[in-house]
């Protein structure tokens, strides 16, 4: 994702200073060449050997280190880069960046760079908070400096507070969101649904199924990724939270569906990778059913069909993609659906596949398209795949608002 990209790194003086080590070798693995500033400070933290294996560069710690190569290293570095990052940055190098202050191989660079510029504070929680550091940061923040909060959390002077690192995935996110992906989905509204609704028969059971939901947090991450304007209602699932995206979180299908229709008119690309329950209990115990010596029998009621009333309302211009998992006849099923609940395209797989459908990294599917295309990419990453739906999605929305 990263490759033929320059990340320049620089390390300040912070016990999360380690957690640094992850984000260049993330970074790395992603393809970027990745070149480390470490402040002095930082070398009391973590070693210089370290970055140095890491990112298989050399770590540049002085200003007036005797040069590798004949240049001037600093405004080289500031030349080089595509983006600078600094993780984890304290208050002083923050303080510096704000003030223009440039004296040290970090903050020349810093000064020196018409790059993009990502900054991941981390520090004790009154220093985050203290009127100083605060106006610092608005200060970077207006000048185009992205920031990637810090977190609550246990901080190492033993107390509780806002000034933890960001998680290490969420800085190589921000990351990947500015340098990876053409953004030819930015001003395009996209909503994802994903994951397994839950329909409860009592407070201690509910029927469900084996939905994951990777499929659509992937779906929403790599349009995200493009630029769209994400929201992912999701059923239950166990993945993280997207940083960037718009969450809503739902239990039942009427609970998706009211969440669903309340904003698919405005939304110019709906993605429905969501295992919906076709029925629910016809009526939810207070208490918890208890056994009896006889047999038992639930009474189910039909869930709306959420992807059909979307088909039925969609409005002109809108690219509605359904899903869909078959276990037989799976062309024909999914042709069928594709036409009743007026899709622009159905994603179709087969449960017994391999390599494909619940709980996989990786999934087999035809895509078919209203205008009578099929399609079926080979096995890959739920990621890949991804945007090959997205790249399908987007043509038919051009195709649909041509000007
Ligand atoms: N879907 C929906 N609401 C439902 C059931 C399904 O929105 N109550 C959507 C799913 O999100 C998916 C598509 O419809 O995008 C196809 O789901 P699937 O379960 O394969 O289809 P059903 O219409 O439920 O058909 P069947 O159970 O007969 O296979």
């Amino acid at each position: 994702m990263l490759s033929g990209k320059c990340v320049v790194v620089g390390v300040c003086g912070g016990i999360a200073a380690y957690k640094a080590a992850y984000v260049v070798s993330a970074l790395k693995k992603l393809g970027a060449d990745v070149r480390v500033i470490m402040t002095e400070a930082a070398q009391q933290f973590v070693g210089k050997i370290t970055f140095q294996t890491l990112s298989q560069n050399l770590v540049v710690c002085d200003m007036f280190d005797e040069p590798k190569r004949w240049n001037v290293e600093h405004v080289e570095l500031a030349t080089a880069a595509d983006l600078m990052l600094v993780v984890p940055a304290t208050a002083n190098t923050i303080a510096k960046m704000a003030n223009g202050i440039a004296d040290n191989m970090l903050t020349c660079v810093y000064m020196a760079t018409k790059a993009k510029v990502i900054i991941a504070p981390a520090m004790n929680k009154n220093m985050y908070e203290s009127d100083a550091t605060v106006e610092n940061m608005k200060k970077l923040a207006q000048r185009g400096c992205r920031f990637v909060d810090a977190d609550e959390g246990f901080l190492a002077c033993a107390t509780t507070g806002k000034g933890r690192l960001a998680e290490p995935d969420k800085i190589v996110e921000a990351v990947i969101d500015e340098l990876a992906f053409e953004k030819d989905l930015r001003a395009l509204k996209v909503l994802v649904s994903a994951g397994a609704t839950r329909e409860a028969l009592d407070p201690v059971r509910f029927i469900t199924n084996h939905s994951s939901g990777k499929m659509g947090y992937a779906i929403a991450r790599a349009a995200k990724r493009r630029g769209a304007d994400v929201t992912l209602v999701s059923g239950k699932t166990a993945l993280c939270d997207i940083d960037g995206v718009n969450m809503v979180k739902v239990e039942s299908a009427r609970e998706m569906h009211d969440e669903i229709l309340k904003r698919s008119a405005n939304c110019d690309i709906i993605i429905k990778a969501a295992a919906v329950a076709d029925y629910a209990p016809a009526s939810v115990s207070e208490n918890k059913i208890k056994k009896t010596e006889s047999d038992m029998s639930i009474q189910l009621c039909k869930n709306p069909d959420i992807l059909s009333e979307l088909g039925q309302k969609k409005p002109q211009g809108q690219v509605l993609v359904g899903f869909c998992m078959e276990t037989q006849n799976l062309l024909e099923n999914a042709k069928s659906k594709l036409v009743r609940k007026n899709c622009d395209f159905i994603v179709a797989n087969n449960l017994f596949t391999k390599g494909a459908g619940f709980g996989a990294d990786t999934n087999t599917v035809t895509i078919i398209s209203s205008d009578g295309e099929t399609f079926s990419p080979e096995n890959m990453s739920k990621d890949d795949l991804s945007h090959i739906i997205l790249d399908a999605a987007k043509k038919r929305y051009d195709e649909k608002n041509i000007m």
